[in-house]
């Protein structure tokens, strides 16, 4: 495989395309040339070591930190100077490694002004209880008071609610215990039949490999390697060089 080939996506069309991305914090660059893409209905992960780039790339699409050259396309359509808000109501999710949900709310209320039409389908409440079982004895919980897995749980319904036809998650399983990271897999899994796009950022491995049809690695800045995930299952040599894993 052209290891430096862009990312092709399998499967349904592409809902993200990032061709040559080059970003910045300040005159400090973080991403060099970074091309990627997700079709609908595909789980990329993105894996690489600390400071290797994977958040700066999902802050990039978001149009939170902006490409100083590249393009992003959405749906078709040319996001790069979108602003960040027109970005999530056109149907990008993001749960970021925070898990940012509104601390003094009720899990009801998170959930409540979560809800947004997308052209993409609606999630009902219904059906976030059928991945998180746990979250419909929490409803009347302030979210302060939440574990983070229970944090989690909600920042995921939140991005689902939202009706999104791609998602990102930076790090959904960081700190986690298995049973709710089984749970995190089986929300992404769910997305992925409903052919909802996924760009996953993790730094385990294995839970990645898991759930990812493709993977990127990032490495200081730039794209090297990608392929699809069943080459780093069958390969530890491979896995080893790339991601010392
Ligand atoms: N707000 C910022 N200001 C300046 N430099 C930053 C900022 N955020 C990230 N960087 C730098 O950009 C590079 C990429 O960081 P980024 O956070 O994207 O890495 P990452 O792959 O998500 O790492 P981690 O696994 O630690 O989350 C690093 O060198 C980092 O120090
Ligand atoms: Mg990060």
């Amino acid at each position: 495989m052209n290891t430096l080939s862009p990312a092709l996506p399998q499967g349904g069309g592409r809902i993200l395309e990032v061709s040559n991305i080059d970003t910045y914090y300040g005159e400090t660059q973080a991403l060099f040339g970074v091309s990627l893409e997700v079709a609908s209905g595909e789980v990329v992960a993105l894996l690489g070591a600390n400071g290797a780039g994977k958040t700066t790339t999902l802050r990039s699409i978001l149009g939170l930190t902006r490409p100083r050259r590249g393009s992003i396309r959405f749906d078709g359509r040319d996001v790069t100077r979108s602003h960040t808000h027109e970005i999530a109501r056109s149907g990008v999710g993001w749960v970021p490694d925070d898990r940012r949900v509104f601390p003094t709310l009720t899990v009801r209320r998170n959930l409540d002004l979560a809800v947004k039409r997308t052209r993409f389908r609606a999630w009902t409440l219904k059906e976030c209880f059928e991945v998180f079982s746990a979250m419909e004895y929490l409803m009347d919980r302030e979210c302060e008071n939440l574990s983070g897995g229970e944090m989690q749980m909600v920042a995921i319904s939140r991005v689902l609610l939202g009706s999104p036809g791609l998602v990102l998650l930076d790090e959904p399983s960081q700190g986690l215990a298995p049973r709710i990271v089984q749970d995190v897999v089986r929300a992404v899994r769910r997305l992925r039949d409903e052919g909802v796009g996924i760009l996953v950022v993790e730094q385990n491995v294995e839970t990645a490999l898991d759930v990812a049809d493709r993977v990127c690695v990032l490495d200081r800045g730039t794209l090297a390697w990608t392929g699809p995930a069943q080459e780093l299952r069958d390969d530890r040599a491979l896995r080893r060089q790339l991601l010392a894993a």
